[in-house]
């Protein structure tokens, strides 16, 4: 009985292969035999074309590795990014080109700004409490012979840690206060004036305060991040305007304004101020200093910045010069969604959309400014793998990290 049954499994299911095979077949010929006029060609289902990868292969945490790096680089604004797990990973092998990648990576901001280009092992996770969390879409192109490492497009959607959930389980931690508050832009002048009083030598001025706590401590206590740059300006001429508008930014400050006891005024009444800033390196970088990725694998592959590339050639392709893609922020999902409006359909916690094509059968990407070759060289690239269809093993592992950070 048993036998029959299994015997007739495995017939069913070499029916099947063979049924499959055969479809493949077809729609192989069909491609090939593509003499004109070329007959409508059925569509081809994306599942034959992408292979799922293993979310916790070493390989796809290097390519995971190199694609959030490329990412960092890209921005103008913001924290750099690190890894919590890889999400969902698919492969699509093209002959000639190498592979094309698809990744969706769970990610965290770190405290490091993105202007920093610090390398991503100098730079940690926060602290839950004040942890933002999100999700990035990569296409990321690899052709191992020819030394290529392109990040072809991402977005990423980011929201901070639900403020009800860290509240409940942390009434005394700080919490992240509106940017504009009259009180986040005194600590920062007041820290900054701080610092320059301590470092006569050069004067800086406020470009923007990036991020902001407050907490109770014996009174209001606020704690901010904000960027500087260099003033024209001197201590001695207090009242200087002359303000150089372009100057970008050329360091990170980390302050905090404790304001002194209103309810006990027999405490210190006066503010207590701390400030710490560091400088951006020069834009030069050096090649290989923020290898991301730590597997050994990773060591072996160029950066995509060593990779050859027509770099140093003017090139006019937009693919070159557009922004490759862009990170969201949302806020807080509990604020968005409050837990009674159930009823509603559930809203995508962390929608990402990046779609080079809508086309189901793909459409060709002239990646030939990417090779240093004359031909001309072309990527199929499909629509994004959507949820309902995930590689196995996927989500990969995220140690240490808390479920409350973790896209669902
Ligand atoms: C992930 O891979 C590492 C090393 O390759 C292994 O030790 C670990 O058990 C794997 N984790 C899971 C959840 O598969
Ligand atoms: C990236 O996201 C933005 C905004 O969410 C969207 O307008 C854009 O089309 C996305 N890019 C791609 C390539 O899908």
């Amino acid at each position: 009985m048993i036998n029959t049954f299994d015997r007739l499994g495995s017939q069913a299911f070499s029916r099947m292969a063979l049924l499959r095979l055969l479809v493949f077949c077809t729609l192989a010929a069909c491609c090939v035999a593509r003499s004109p006029p070329a007959p409508p060609l059925p569509p081809l289902p994306p599942a034959l074309l992408l292979d799922p990868l293993s979310c916790n292969d070493s390989q796809v945490l290097a390519v995971a590795g190199f694609a959030l790096q490329n990412i960092n680089r890209d921005q103008k604004d913001g924290y750099m990014l690190s890894l919590s797990r890889v999400h969902d990973a698919w492969e699509h092998y093209q002959e000639d080109m190498g592979s094309l990648f698809y990744l969706t990576l769970d990610v965290l901001e770190t405290g490091c700004h993105v202007l920093s280009k610090k390398a991503q092992k100098d730079c940690g996770p926060r602290t839950l409490h004040e942890s933002v969390y999100g999700q990035c879409k990569a296409m990321f192109h690899i052709n191992r012979p020819r030394r290529v490492l392109y990040l072809l497009a991402y977005n990423c959607t980011l929201r901070p840690v639900s403020q009800r959930k860290i509240q409940s389980m942390c009434p005394d931690c700080p919490f992240p206060v509106d940017l504009s508050a009259p009180s986040v832009l005194e600590a920062a002048t007041e820290s900054l004036a701080k610092f320059n009083r301590e470092n006569p030598s050069k004067q800086y001025s406020l470009v923007k305060v990036t991020r902001a706590t407050t907490q109770w401590v014996v009174g209001p206590a606020y704690s901010v991040d904000f960027l500087i740059k260099e003033s024209p300006c001197t201590e001695s001429q207090a009242s200087c305007s002359l303000q150089s508008s372009d100057s970008a930014p050329v360091g990170f400050c980390h302050g905090s304004m404790v304001q002194g006891s209103v309810q006990v005024p027999a405490l210190i009444r006066k503010k207590s101020v701390s400030v710490t800033c560091e400088f951006f390196e020069s834009q030069a970088q050096v090649p290989g200093d923020d290898n991301t990725a730590a597997t050994q694998e990773s060591k072996k592959l160029p950066t995509a910045d060593e990779a050859p590339q027509k770099n140093t050639a003017p090139t006019n392709s937009p693919s070159k010069t557009a922004p490759r893609g862009s990170v969201q922020h949302l806020p807080d999902l509990d604020v968005e969604k409050p837990e009674d409006s159930k009823e509603k359909s559930p809203v995508e916690a962390f929608p990402v959309q990046l779609d080079l094509t809508t086309n189901p059968q793909g459409d060709t990407l002239d990646v030939s400014f990417l090779y240093l070759g004359p031909e001309e060289k072309k990527l199929v690239v499909l629509p994004f793998p959507g949820t309902e269809r995930r590689s196995t093993e996927c989500p990969g592992p995220a140690e240490g990290t808390n479920p409350l950070i973790l896209p669902p």
